[in-house]
């Protein structure tokens, strides 16, 4: 089958980039991405691309060069799978926040309503592609949908998980470690690896079953965020015995049977995968009674969490026991630098946490919106939309005003520009002594010290 049509349903943080490198090393191919959410398409067509509702480096040149040339942006849905075949499912496959798998199992009703959809609409032979995080069997699942409530036509449904991070996305996608595409149709897996055999060499295109290609992606998420759940585990003892958590990395690292990548020691994980694909991954493995696996797996999540508490923990023990009234400046909401993301990020939950204590919480960040801070409050739903309103006031397009008067600086996210803030200015107009608990070790303490902070970091 050759193909001339690509459609990708949803226009988020996956479907966006991925399709946009696709369009670009593929300028005979049409590719439409289709959202229900007529406001994210229209952010997509903005003529001013600083409105495109992803920040991620090097996207909006690659939009630029390729919109409305061969890459489109649109809400007529159905029109888009009838005129293609291939289509892409990048739509979000959040937690359950109800019912039977609640806080643990892989939320698949975007996925279904996609596949039936598809099912519905399609008159002529389609390659399905997955390429949501989903838990093992979901391919089968949307076959089973789109055979049985289809029009006669043919489906292959391939799985091809995306291992793009944020922040580094456009580089992820255009120099892939590898690209995995698992199914049962030689034909429909040779088609979608000549769209990424534009680009990416033929022996970084691995060709799997279906079921080790949706293995695969949780089980990459799990190693890596176990590493980092790893050296944090690490940092807590680094502090008591004096050890210092980067001389330790470092060390390890230099291992190579280890590696020198994700011993990073943080105030947490955050990302929309990490979490929710060890969720799914022990959910999966109770489900086969396979106890043990999933008690291995959710320690990473248990130690997480401690983590993140342990930070702020030590920020209001410090800040003599109590917080209650005190501004507290935030820097970085974002769940890592570079993107504009929030999902799961650390900085929600220590919030959220000196919230409870009666903090005042004043946030910077670079390119997240005050009102994505409030809604990420609300959604944890531990307090009314008046108090999150409240205790967060004063979140503002100044990083020098956010931490004006105020009693501690919390470092959330690694954003640079953190780095080259003038930290005098910032000590001066603080209240005395003035804090800096630094959740990401940007800054230097020596430094800090000198102007006169007492400065706080992760495993030292
Ligand atoms: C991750 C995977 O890396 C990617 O392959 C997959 O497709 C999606 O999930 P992402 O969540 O975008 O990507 O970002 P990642 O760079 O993995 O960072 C996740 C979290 O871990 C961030 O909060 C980051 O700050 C934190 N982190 C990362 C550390 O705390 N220490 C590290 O050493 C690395
Ligand atoms: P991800 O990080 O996986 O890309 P996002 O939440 O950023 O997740 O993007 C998923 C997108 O999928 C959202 O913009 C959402 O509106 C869209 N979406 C969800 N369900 C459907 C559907 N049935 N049809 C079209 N778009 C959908």
């Amino acid at each position: 089958m050759k193909i001339n049509n690509i459609c990708c349903i949803g226009a988020g943080y996956v479907g966006g980039p991925t399709m946009a490198v696709i369009a670009k090393k593929n300028p005979n191919i049409k590719v439409t991405i289709v959202d229900i959410n007529e406001l994210r398409i229209a952010a997509w067509n903005d003529n001013d691309l600083s409105k495109l509702p992803i920040y991620e480096p090097g996207l909006a040149e690659i939009v630029k060069d390729t919109r409305n040339k061969n890459l489109f942006f649109s809400t007529e849905i159905n029109k888009a799978i009838q005129e293609s075949e291939m289509i892409f499912i990048s739509v979000n496959t959040p937690t359950k926040t109800y019912g039977k798998g609640k806080g643990m199992a892989a939320d698949l009703k975007y996925v279904e309503l996609c596949a039936r959809n598809i099912a519905e609409i399609a008159t002529t032979n389609k390659i399905v592609v997955e390429k949501s995080t989903l838990p093992v069997r979901t391919a089968g699942a949307i076959k089973s949908i789109l055979h049985n409530t289809g029009n006669d036509v043919n489906f292959d449904i391939l799985s091809n998980p995306e291992f793009l991070a944020e922040g580094t996305a456009i580089e992820d996608l255009l120099n892939p470690d590898r690209v995995l595409i698992g199914g049962d149709s030689e034909k429909a897996i040779n088609c979608l690896a000549g769209i990424y055999s534009s680009w990416v060499p033929q022996n970084k295109i691995l060709k799997t079953n279906v079921w080790s290609s949706e293995l695969s992606k949780l089980t990459a998420n799990a190693f890596l965020a176990q590493r980092i759940s790893s050296i944090n585990a690490m940092s807590e003892l680094c502090e008591l015995t004096g050890a210092n958590i980067e001389e330790v990395s470092k060390a390890i690292g230099m291992d190579s049977r280890i590696g020198a990548k994700f011993l990073k020691s943080s105030v947490g994980f955050g990302g929309s995968c990490f979490q929710k694909d060890i969720l799914n991954l022990v959910y999966i493995a109770r489900s086969y009674n396979l106890n043990e696996v999933a008690d291995y797996w959710e320690q990473v999540i248990i130690m997480n969490n401690h983590q993140k508490r342990r930070f702020s923990d030590r920020l209001i023990k410090t800040l003599y026991n109590t917080v209650s009234g005190k501004k507290i400046g935030m820097l970085g909401w974002a769940f890592k630098k570079d993107t504009n993301d929030t999902r799961e990020s650390a900085a929600i939950y220590v919030a959220d946490h000196l919230l409870n204590e009666q903090a005042m919480i004043s946030v910077y960040d670079p390119k997240v919106s005050c009102s994505k801070m409030q809604s990420d409050l609300n959604y944890l739903g531990n307090r009314t939309e008046e108090e999150n309103h409240k205790g967060l006031t004063t979140c503002v397009d100044s990083p020098y005003e956010a931490l004006n008067d105020a009693h501690a600086v919390a470092i959330m996210t690694e954003w640079d520009e953190f780095k080259s803030y003038d930290w005098k200015k910032i000590y001066k107009n603080m209240k005395k002594p003035a804090f800096i608990f630094d959740g990401r070790n940007l800054l230097d303490k020596s430094e800090m010290n000198k102007i006169g902070f007492e400065y706080y970091s992760i495993g030292k």
